[in-house]
């Protein structure tokens, strides 16, 4: 059955929300996993993994940056000497509407969400090459289907993602490669924990299974996506979304 036994894994932004689920469900199914972030509290939440048995550990790598990501995917290939998925998750929001939006807050967005696949895929792409295999699975989201009012910069980003997936799948199939994305729904996170109770109920009730998603409902669908047994599907977009969306 679907396992990550003997499979390194890169997952970023797995400080917390989201990316610790990723982390979490892959050390369960027996990955090494190396989390990136630029919160120190990734540090602390490697450490909580790892108490219960979780193959990890963590780097501070902020995937803005060309240098740190690239010197942070040498350190894992001098350890570990080698990298079968790189999960993409790392994202930000900064929402106003369109007309208030400054130019600070449409890069910002841009450069965290989208500009960074370009650094990562970069940095990891010919280690996948290399070995023959590899998994790239990066975080759209609902959003970039649904649209959102004061989202113009991440809903851009979320549905440039899907479109470089789209494309880099055709070009690395070949090599035993698949890219893909997971496009979450209303998940728990810090940011839905700071929402008023009745934001909260009147988004449940857009969801047919009847409530918000975990971190941990994440991860097994990221899983799925980056186990050996999801070798043919190359180039979609999962959408974890409990049925809000009609795709
Ligand atoms: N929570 C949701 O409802 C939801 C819905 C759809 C899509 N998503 C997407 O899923 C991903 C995770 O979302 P979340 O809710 O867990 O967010 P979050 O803010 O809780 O976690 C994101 C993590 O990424 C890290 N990060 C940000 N910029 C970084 C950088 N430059 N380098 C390295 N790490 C960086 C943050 O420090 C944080 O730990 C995001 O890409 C988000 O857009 C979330």
């Amino acid at each position: 059955m679907t396992n990550l036994e003997g499979q390194v894994a890169i997952v970023s932004g797995g400080a917390r929300g989201i990316g610790e689920g990723i982390c979490e469900v892959f050390c369960e199914a027996g990955a090494t996993v190396i989390m990136w972030d630029v919160l120190e509290l990734g540090e602390n939440t490697a450490t909580n993994i790892a108490a219960k048995g979780g193959n990890i550990s963590f780097q501070k790598v902020d995937i803005t940056s060309k240098e740190a990501t690239e010197n942070a995917v040498a350190k894992v290939m001098e350890a570990h000497g080698k990298i079968d998925i790189m999960i993409n998750n790392a994202g930000i929001i900064r929402d106003r509407s369109f007309g208030k939006m400054t130019e600070e807050e449409w890069n910002t967005v841009i450069n965290v969400n989208i500009n960074s696949l370009f650094v990562t895929t970069k940095a990891v792409l010919p280690h996948m090459r290399a070995a023959g295999y590899g998994r790239i699975i990066s975080a759209s989201s609902v959003n970039a289907m649904a649209g959102a009012f004061g989202q113009t910069n991440y809903c851009a980003t979320k549905a440039a993602i899907q479109g470089f997936t789209r494309a880099l799948c055709k070009e690395v199939g070949r090599f035993g490669i698949t890219v893909n994305c997971v496009a979450p729904g209303f998940i728990e996170s810090e940011m839905t924990a700071s929402m008023p109770e009745e934001v909260i109920k009147a988004g449940i009730k857009m969801i047919p299974v009847g409530r918000i998603g975990t971190p941990r409902d994440m991860g097994y669908a990221y899983l799925f996506l980056a186990s050996k047994e999801a070798g043919f599907i190359n180039g979609i977009t999962l959408h974890a979304n409990g049925g809000a969306y009609p795709i």
